[in-house]
């Protein structure tokens, strides 16, 4: 009996093993696998990541370098003074020219009180922002706003004063209607927004 028993378990296992070997191979799916996304905040901390590193290396590397040097200023009336674009021109300017892309993803920098009005805050959402990271400057404000019938997701950055020249330059400015900023003050923000279809 002990015997026949094995027997059938062995045949068993035998035809379990081949009948698995000789499966037919199932047809590829048709429909891509579905992988991971990336969270939209991940991606606004990309974004956010490399525009920090290329305004900080143009602030650097090219301003505050060639002024040093005495070869040329930054200026923000540069194109007539044959002058380098403000860090905060130049970045507007990118972010213009991602918006022009039409990918739909967006970024400037905006203030509660900008020296150019243009630079106010769009929306409620991010006229709050730029109040709480006045009070609470340590993480971005998230959220997701819509536009008609789209939605994004918008992610708020604290810009702070890094060194005294922002402060002194905003301060004095002819336009600006703050004249009392202070080292690391929370001056604004760089408010990104990416398209989430
Ligand atoms: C030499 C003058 C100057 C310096 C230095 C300067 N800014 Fe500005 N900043 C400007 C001007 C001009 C604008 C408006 C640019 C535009 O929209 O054309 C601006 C815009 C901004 C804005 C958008 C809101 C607004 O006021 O229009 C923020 C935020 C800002 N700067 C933060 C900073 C920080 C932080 C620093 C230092 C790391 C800094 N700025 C250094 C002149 C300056």
């Amino acid at each position: 009996m002990d015997r026949f028993r094995t027997a059938v378990g062995i045949t068993a296992v035998t035809l379990l093993v081949t009948g698995f070997l000789v499966a037919p191979i199932p047809p590829l799916a048709k429909e891509p696998p579905i992988l991971p996304g990336i969270s939209p905040e991940k991606v606004a901390d990309y974004v956010h990541a490399i525009i920090q590193a290329d305004r900080t290396i143009y602030t650097t590397l090219v301003v505050t370098r060639m002024q040093e040097k005495h070869i040329v200023n930054a200026t923000e009336h540069w194109e007539q003074d044959n002058a380098l674009p403000l860090p905060a021109q130049f970045l507007q300017h990118s972010g213009k020219i991602v918006a022009e892309s039409g990918r739909g993803i967006r970024y400037r920098l905006i203030g509660l009180s900008p020296i150019y009005q243009r630079n106010a805050p769009a929306t409620e959402f991010e006229r709050n922002a730029l109040a709480a990271l006045a009070k609470q400057p340590d993480r971005p404000v998230t959220g997701i706003v819509s536009s008609g019938k789209k939605q994004f997701f918008q992610a708020i950055y604290p810009d702070r004063a890094v060194s005294a020249a922002c402060v002194s330059c905003h301060n004095s400015h002819p336009l600006s209607p703050k004249r009392d900023f202070k080292a690391n003050d929370v001056m604004g923000a760089i408010a990104i927004t990416i398209p989430l279809d």
